[in-house]
């Protein structure tokens, strides 16, 4: 391990507990430093500066800073998502925080209470997290409440359930959208001898499972027999329909693109429903089978919970007709 790779980790334990609202809100704690980690930057300066004096090795960790980043304000904030745009903004602010603490770290005196380049950074790191809770509705949220908006995991049953789906029946090859973290849906019924895959970005090495954004998923045409979204890519696209933001249009692009990888036969399956889209689709194309899961509560802040809850299966016809 590098002396990088170690004070890393002792960041990490100093940052222990934050949350998305703290960077949001620019909250001092965030910009404080142990005195554990203070120490080990000046007991180990010198390989330090040797470790960062690499171009290659500070745009890897600048990667890895920002991609941890990423998933750390994902897992807080489950609506947040990030263009190439943005994440090529991120890195780089990862990379501006490792160039300006290196050449402070030339001149560092043998005792410091506060880190210049790790105040500017979250000046910097602040103002890019509003922006991107701004575009996905979440500010108002972030300065207003202290709860996060995390993603759940469901079990495979109650997933199947919900849907309405059958195991026996399932057309295949099966593709779930966001299948969670642990892909759970998946390793079920591929246990079950289903040709079955999972994507999602933040799912962990599991057989048949991809990790990456779903605007990034395979989906040829008429590749698939069943797309399974179980509270995860049509919740986002409820969500981008509502708060508004134009983030709906590229949304229902890849709505149309799910459906357009359904081979005859084939069924997208998925909760919530979305029937301001499911009313546009042409019935000689495709059929529409939905059913209530809840009623909305009709009052509150939360959009999300004033609507009613819908599941949707949407089967492409074997023939137009
Ligand atoms: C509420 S969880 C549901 C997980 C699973 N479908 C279930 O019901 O147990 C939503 C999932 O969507 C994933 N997700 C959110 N945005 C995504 C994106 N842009 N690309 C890929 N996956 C995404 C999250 O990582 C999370 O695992």
């Amino acid at each position: 391990m590098s002396v990088v790779d170690d004070l890393l980790s002792l960041r990490l334990e100093d940052s222990q507990g934050s949350r998305i609202q703290d960077i949001a809100r620019h909250a001092q704690r965030l910009t404080h430093m142990s005195s554990r980690l203070r120490g080990a930057i000046v007991q180990y300066r010198d390989q330090l500066l040797r470790e960062l004096d690499h171009r290659r090795t500070l745009d890897r960790l600048a990667s890895r800073m920002a991609d941890g980043l990423f998933l750390f304000l994902a897992d807080q904030y489950q609506y947040l998502d990030l263009e190439e745009a943005q994440r090529r903004e991120l890195r780089e602010l990862y990379r501006r925080l490792l160039d300006d603490f290196r050449d402070w770290l030339w001149t560092a005196p043998q005792r410091f209470t506060c880190c210049p380049p790790l105040s500017g950074h979250h000046n910097r790191l602040t103002e890019w997290t509003r922006r991107a809770l701004h575009e996905v509705g979440g500010l108002g949220w972030a300065d207003a409440s202290d709860k996060v908006v995390m993603c759940g995991t469901y079990s495979p049953e109650l997933q199947l359930e919900l849907l309405h789906l059958d195991i026996d029946t399932l057309a295949q090859p099966v593709l779930d959208l966001g299948c969670g973290r642990e892909a759970h849906l998946v390793q079920f019924i591929r246990r079950m001898g289903v040709s079955a895959y999972g994507f999602d970005r933040l799912v962990t090495d599991a057989p048949g499972v991809t990790r990456g954004s779903w605007f990034e998923a395979p989906l040829d045409e008429r590749s698939w027999g069943t797309v399974i979204a179980h509270l995860s890519f049509t919740l986002h696209f409820l969500n981008a329909h509502l708060v508004p933001s134009d983030r709906a249009a590229r949304y229902a692009r890849q709505y149309m693109r799910i459906l357009g990888a359904l081979r005859p036969g084939g069924c997208f399956a998925y909760a919530p429903g979305l029937p301001f889209i499911e009313e546009l689709l042409d019935p000689r194309e495709y059929e529409i089978r939905t059913g209530l899961i809840f009623c909305g509560t009709g009052a509150g802040s939360q959009p999300l919970l004033n609507i009613d809850w819908t599941f949707t299966q949407i089967v492409r016809r074997k023939s137009v007709r």
